[in-house]
């Protein structure tokens, strides 16, 4: 397959998802295509460029992916046959989006080229050693660069489950409907430790849905879809997450290497 230019668009909550688009980017660099990296939280549906091939990359978010992660593909332009492969990172299960995202996308002219779902360590609930997690992203990466190079010698598919992928599908969309519930956020949305926080900013930056506001210190609103980054990027670990165990937070590379990718 002739790649002439792929434009990758994507989001990562705290890494797992910027490794592995980058490392597929380097294949397809190697193999002399030009790919750009755009995230998905700084770009317009309406300004792709359906002569490129598109890429979609993702975490797995309540066995789907984050509400604004669909709304940014459900607001894709219509096209006729602009050639399209996804990738998401999970920790383990996902069930309701490659099937679903594949049907979708092929109802607005898209020709489905590839997905893939690569396990990465969770950065949710239970965040594992830092051995396990290196391990982990070392065979996730092997498996991006593999899954790149079959896109570029045009064996890759885009596969689905009938039926079951269908129900996932429906049930995810409620679980993740149901996080902008003000409920979900007294609960479980994030606060400040106001004793830690030296009033960096930085994750006020970095809220990919400006969420955040600084004032004496950094303010939540409802907005939030819980993609953990205020988490896991804070310098100070000012901002705690309740249903980590431990509170631990979790992020694929050091701060610096993230916060110079923003
Ligand atoms: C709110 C939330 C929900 C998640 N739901 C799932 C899930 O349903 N299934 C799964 O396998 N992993 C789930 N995960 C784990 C992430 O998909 C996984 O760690 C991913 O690689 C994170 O990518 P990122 O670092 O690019 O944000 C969830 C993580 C978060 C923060």
């Amino acid at each position: 397959m002739n790649l002439k230019t792929v434009d990758i668009y994507y989001f990562s909550g705290t890494g797992n998802t910027l490794l592995v688009v980058k490392k597929m980017r380097d294949v397809f660099v190697e193999k002399g295509t030009e790919v750009n990296l755009l995230k998905i939280e700084k770009s317009s549906p309406e300004d792709v460029n359906l002569e490129h091939t598109i890429g979609l990359g993702f975490p797995v978010a309540g066995f789907s992916t984050y509400p604004f992660v669909w709304e940014f593909i459900e607001s894709l332009p219509q096209t006729k046959g602009t050639k399209i492969f996804m990738v998401d990172t999970l920790g383990g299960f996902s069930g309701g989006i490659v099937g679903p995202l594949r049907e979708k996308l092929k109802k607005k002219g898209y020709k489905p080229i590839g997905a893939r779902e690569i396990i990465m360590p969770p950065n949710i609930f239970y965040i594992q050693d830092d051995e396990t997690c290196k391990k982990k992203i070392e065979k996730g990466l092997e498996k991006a660069q593999k899954y790149a190079l079959e896109i570029a010698n045009g064996t890759s598919s885009w596969g689905r489950t009938p039926v079951l992928s269908d129900i996932m599908y429906y049930i995810s969309k409620g679980l993740i409907g149901s996080w902008k519930w003000r409920s979900q956020h007294k609960w479980f949305g994030f606060k400040a430790d106001k004793s830690k926080c030296n009033q960096c900013g930085i994750c006020v930056d970095i809220c990919p849905l400006n969420n955040i506001e600084m004032k004496d210190h950094p303010v939540h609103g409802y907005d939030c879809e819980f993609c953990m980054r205020c988490v896991s990027f804070c310098p100070r670990n000012a901002t705690p997450c309740k249903f980590n165990y431990k509170g631990k937070a979790y992020r694929a590379l050091r701060a610096n290497a993230f916060l110079n990718d923003e």
